[in-house]
């Protein structure tokens, strides 16, 4: 049965665009509640933690390098079917593939800076969430 969470993170590059605002709105429209959030910053080692997984793909230590250079909103969302409605409201990984009106479609800049990470499943969600708010509480 499909879980009601899941984990997004706005990534350096709309921070920095300035675009926490837009994207916020977007997840409200798209029915999802904010169980909890907050700015921070991953360092190096935090990055390469959490995107471990794809440790052996040939971008890795960009994707790491990136995620660790700027502060990046972290958030738990809710709504019913999360993990998949919530991939559908982001769009393709590559922009240039995303459908129209997706937060990567409307933000993103490349297939690296792509404006927002979603979890691909419930089981990520859950351990990505706790990887950010673990003992933090929820609302
Ligand atoms: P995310 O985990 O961030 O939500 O993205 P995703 O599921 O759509 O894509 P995934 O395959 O999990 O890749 C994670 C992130 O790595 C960067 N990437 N760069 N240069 C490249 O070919 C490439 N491929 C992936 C992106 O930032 C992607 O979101
Ligand atoms: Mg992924």
């Amino acid at each position: 049965m499909a879980g009601n969470r899941t984990f997004t993170m706005i990534k350096p590059d709309a921070v920095k665009a300035g675009n926490i605002g837009n994207i916020l709105q977007k997840i409200n429209e798209g029915g999802f509640r904010i169980v909890a959030m907050k700015l921070t910053k991953l360092s190096t080692e935090k990055a390469g933690e959490f995107y471990a997984v794809h440790k052996e793909r040939p971008f890795y230590g960009e994707l790491v390098e990136f995620m660790s250079s700027g502060p990046i909103v972290a958030a738990i969302l809710e709504k019913d079917n999360a993990v998949e409605d919530f991939r559908k409201l982001i769009g393709a990984t590559n922009p240039a593939e995303a459908a129209p009106g997706t937060i990567r479609a409307l933000y993103a800049t490349s297939i690296g800076e792509n404006a927002v990470h979603g979890a691909d499943s419930d089981e990520n969600a859950a351990i990505e969430g706790n990887f950010h708010f673990g003992g933090v509480e929820m609302f």
